[in-house]
């Protein structure tokens, strides 16, 4: 029987999941998303067209592959019916699509109250995406979240008003103005009626394909780092982006799981607040957004950018049960003179592969670098590891090395073909 391979973030988002995900679904029955909604923002180059995707699995571009949205997702629906009006736009069908029934949904109530909450936080500003994601996983699991099931249901109406009621309650208290009910739940309920036709139990479609043998990848969005119990807490958001998150948001048991790859570029990246020990807050940091185009595919902010991470990246390792990674960015690394490898944490003179997201240990580390020479020359058409030059090469060994786990793609430019397989 073949197992679910699942590809992941390792870090704080954006390492270039979507590339990864593309290239594993070329033979793929399914690919899930399994946790998340619309903060993801997953940018695939193909043929010179970016597609950039918030809720679709990025499977959904291979046409014999089954895109399921998992029962872990949190479902705009506007936004979900404007990626699919954009996938038809190019040309890409959307029959391959289906929705769990169980997936919560996003309503206007939850989009403003992230707002509200987050400009309340004053100085502790977590630097939500403000896509209502925080809200939406608290209903879930205070239980007055709304299902898909019950969006396209005949009691959408009914739930909704006294949702939007007693949030009318809140927003009163903190003196937002209040929401109109009436005009949400019309506005809402056209999108459930285009939604419907690809919503269906999910779990009993993974299920089958898991029994007849189909192969399915997991899309994670997210990462490591911004996981609710693993992640930098409270800067985090609020699902399980890690390896548990696959079976929960998709139903797919921990024996079907096969390979985890875990996602990361050759420097690092965050979007949002919280630490972040390897930032480099200065022109070395500029420098590398400018070169690798560092601004957010969902809320266009300029990413925080530093250096990578070995003891961050040996963590996420051992969480996920890394048995890959992924990395992206090696040709804009290599565009540097010189590059710096985190491999080790100086905690108040004690050097360590210790990793804590205490905000105290953090604040008292120093990173530990290695220093390595840059310039790798274009790299961009190279197929096989072995021809990349001698100062890539030294660079991906000795992350191998740190972290114990073996890179299988290396990734040498934004397209589909620029990423060898190890
Ligand atoms: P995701 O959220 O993890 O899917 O990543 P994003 O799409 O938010 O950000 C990754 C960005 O890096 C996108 O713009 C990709 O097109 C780009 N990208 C991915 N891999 C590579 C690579 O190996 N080299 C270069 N230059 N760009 C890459
Ligand atoms: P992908 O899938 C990078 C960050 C936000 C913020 C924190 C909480 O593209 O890698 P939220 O809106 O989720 O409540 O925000 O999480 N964040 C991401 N950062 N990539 C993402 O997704 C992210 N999704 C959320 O910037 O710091
Ligand atoms: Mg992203």
């Amino acid at each position: 029987m073949s197992k679910v391979n699942v590809v992941l973030g390792g870090f704080y988002g954006d390492e270039g999941k979507g590339k990864i995900i593309d290239y594993l679904s070329g033979d793929a029955d399914m690919s899930i998303r399994y946790s998340g909604g619309n903060n993801a923002g997953h940018t695939i180059t193909v043929d010179g067209v970016k597609y950039a995707f918030h809720l679709i699995p990025s499977g959904i571009l291979n046409k014999q592959t089954k895109a399921v949205i998992g029962n872990g997702v949190v479902i705009d629906p506007k936004v979900l019916l404007e990626e699919i009006d954009n996938l038809h736009a190019h040309g890409v069908s959307t029959d391959n699509l289906y929705i769990s029934s169980k997936a919560h949904i996003i309503l206007p109530y939850h989009v403003e109250l992230d707002k509200m909450l987050e400009e309340n936080r004053g100085e502790n500003k977590i630097g939500t995406t403000a896509r209502g994601i925080g809200p939406a996983y608290c209903d879930k699991y205070e239980r007055s979240g709304i299902r898909v099931e019950d969006f396209i249901g005949p009691n959408f109406a009914k739930l909704a008003k006294t949702n939007i009621e007693n949030k009318n309650v809140i927003f009163e208290a903190f003196g937002h103005s209040k929401l109109d009910a009436e005009s949400i739940i019309e506005e809402y309920s056209a999108y459930a009626k285009r939604l419907e036709p690809y919503v269906t139990d999910t779990i009993n479609l993974v299920h089958k394909a898991l029994d007849t043998g189909e192969k399915i990848i997991c899309e994670g969005a997210q990462a490591t780092l911004l996981d609710i119990d693993f992640g930098t807490y409270p800067f985090v958001t609020s699902s399980s982006p890690t390896i548990g998150g696959v079976c929960t948001g998709s139903g797919i048991g921990p024996k079907d799981i096969g390979e985890v790859y875990g996602v990361i570029k050759a420097y690092s990246s965050r979007v949002g607040k919280g630490p972040y020990l390897t930032e480099e807050d200065n022109e070395v940091g500029d420098t590398i957004r400018e070169l690798g185009h560092e601004y957010g595919t969902t809320t266009k902010r300029p990413r925080r950018c530093g250096w990578l991470d070995l003891v961050a990246l040996k963590y996420a390792a051992r969480l996920n049960s890394m048995t890959g990674i992924a990395i992206n960015h090696v040709d804009t690394i290599g565009k540097l003179d010189k590059i710096k490898l985190c491999v080790g944490y100086n905690h108040k003179g004690n050097v360590s592969m210790d990793f804590s997201t205490n905000p105290d240990y953090i604040k008292d580390c120093t990173p530990v670098y290695e220093e390595f020479e840059g310039n790798f020359g274009d790299i961009s058409n190279i197929t096989n590891r072995d021809d990349l030059p001698e100062k890539a090469k030294k660079y991906l060994n000795r992350i191998e090395e740190v972290v114990g786990v073996p890179i299988k793609f290396i990734g040498t430019g934004a397209g589909r073909e620029n990423m060898i397989i190890c």
